[in-house]
């Protein structure tokens, strides 16, 4: 059998590149998600370049996932977790700077800073949404340029499911056949499926006994049940790729929860035994097949550890909620973090630029605008508002002021305003900016922060139609000013937080 290093493998990703001759003195920064497999990856054919014995099948998840800024600097490495120095003697840091040897030239040194919100090593995806974040983050410190496949060639070479999180959305792992790896990494299929939800159940959050490395292995080498995997996995994929083709979410669900368990049969089965489940674990189970039986589409799938993630469609997210009030449930298509958003200080003086949804995890102060469309009826005042759609990354399903958004780095906030107005709202208006505000709040349920310096801006039509942007928006209405903070008062729960500090604002200026 032919074998490669993972050394050459890099050589040849980068022989295109001017490898370490360019480095961006400010130093590279990525945010990536972490995933979950519907149909899971479980088996190496070659162990050195995580070459799987099966493709596998995924989805991110949402606004999970890793912010990573490296930086090529010091006599010797120093790596950050969520603002902690990490200890270089811990299993984690030895296993960054194996990673980051790959990549670095004779006497060089990195400092990475790790913003995550997934826990470490609790089989939760942290290696996933680690390594593909540290890879981007390394491509744009070095300016290398890669294409997408090759990143996920090196997003792999750390950690095999690496490999999937350098997209979003539904994303195949493609096992490839080469005994040099180079066709085995992830595409990203065309479909999205805004109303499926992702709960994370977190049962335990202490570092795994076994890490998936080496249950691998040990399955592989003694699991009896090993033979059947590769023609489970196959057609699970094949149904699970019908599945979201079709929208078909029992299909989706019931192959993805039967892939999971197959996936815990095999391990249990290696010699000797590795049980990932606790007995939590296993009442969470039978509290999803309960909720079947009374009709709800629930499914779970879980990997190699004891919590879960449960699959659901957002109509059924209250009943979920009810049956499991501890879940964090995430939406993998609200795709807000490609966007960035200009950090500013207190002044509104601009710092920098950060990755929207990594902003709104750290809860770092940035520039926004909130927009009030208005107009004169029979001598009253009336303002249009917007409810958000379902989509939404937070605050769903609320009533809002017309529009909201941020400004682009470089972009005027009145530009950035009407230019969000028309894309939401399908309305152009010419806007004024009237007051300036900072509002911070925290959306427990999602795990996201704002913490913004708000414009207000104003603008008037005589419209009564808009063709609203449904991804944005689902529904309009006109209200009259005094009557809308009238109910702000008496059902505070139908609307956006920050829309009564802003109303004051207009208000006290009319
Ligand atoms: O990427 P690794 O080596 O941590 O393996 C991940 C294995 C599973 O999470 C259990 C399955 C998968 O496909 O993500």
């Amino acid at each position: 059998m032919l074998i490669m290093e993972k050394t050459e493998v890099v050589k040849h990703i980068l022989r295109n590149t001017n490898h370490g001759q360019f480095i961006n003195a400010s130093g590279g920064s990525s945010w990536a998600p972490s995933n979950v497999a519907l149909c899971k990856y479980w088996g190496k054919r070659d162990p050195e370049l995580n070459l799987p014995v099966t493709s596998s099948l995924s989805i991110s998840l949402g606004n999970k996932g890793s912010f990573t800024q490296i930086k090529q600097e010091g006599t010797a490495d120093n790596y950050f977790v969520n603002g902690a120095i990490i200890d270089s003697t811990s299993k984690f840091a030895q296993r960054l700077q194996k990673f980051l040897d790959l990549f670095r030239s004779r006497g060089t040194h990195y400092v990475v800073n790790i913003e995550t919100n997934v826990p470490i090593a609790s089989g939760f995806a942290s290696s996933a949404c680690g390594f593909a974040a540290l890879v981007q983050a390394l491509n744009q410190l070095y300016y290398w340029r890669l294409s997408k496949k090759d990143l996920s060639i090196l997003a792999r070479l750390g950690s095999g499911s690496a490999s999937r999180s350098v997209y979003t959305g539904f994303v195949e792992w493609q096992k490839g056949e080469d005994y040099n790896g180079m066709d085995s990494y992830a595409i990203r299929l065309e479909h999205n499926w805004p109303q499926l939800r992702i709960g994370t159940l977190a049962i335990s959050l202490q570092e795994k006994p076994i890490s998936s490395t080496e249950a691998m292995q040990r399955t592989v080498k003694t699991s009896s049940l090993y033979n059947s995997w590769p023609k489970q996995a196959e057609q699970d994929l094949a149904n699970i790729k019908l599945a979201i083709a079709r929208k078909d979410f029992v299909l989706l669900g019931q192959t993805a929860e039967n892939n999971a368990l197959a996936m815990h049969a095999l391990i249990n089965s290696a010699q000797p035994p590795i049980i990932y489940s606790l007995p939590e674990t296993i009442a969470a189970i039978v509290r999803v097949q309960e909720l079947r039986l009374a009709n709800l589409p629930i499914f779970f799938t879980q990997d190699a550890g004891p919590n879960l993630q449960l699959l659901f469609l957002a109509e059924h997210e209250p009943i979920v909620l009810r049956a499991f009030p501890e879940l964090n449930v995430v939406l993998p298509f609200a795709d807000n973090h490609v966007e960035q958003v200009v950090l500013v200080d207190k002044n509104d003086t601009e710092i920098g630029t950060c990755e929207k949804l990594a902003a709104h995890i750290q809860g770092k102060l940035h520039r926004a605008f909130s927009v009030f469309i208005l107009r004169k009826h029979n001598d009253n005042i009336e303002v249009l508002l917007q409810q958000r759609s379902a989509n939404k990354y937070h605050s769903a399903n609320l009533w809002s002021n017309t529009c909201c958004g941020h400004p682009r780095l470089g972009e005027e906030i009145i530009a950035a305003a009407e230019r969000r107005l028309y894309e939401e709202m399908g309305l152009n208006a010419s806007l004024q900016e009237i007051e300036q505000f900072h509002y911070m709040a925290k959306f427990t349920a999602v795990d996201l922060i704002e913490n913004e310096l708000d414009h207000v801006l104003i603008g008037f039509t005589d419209l009564n139609d808009f063709p609203i942007n449904l991804d944005e928006v689902q529904n309009y209405r006109w209200i009259d000013l005094l009557e809308l903070y009238a109910d702000l008062q008496q059902n505070p729960q139908k609307y956006t937080i920050w829309l009564p500090q802003a109303l004051n604002l207009l208000l006290q200026r009319l």
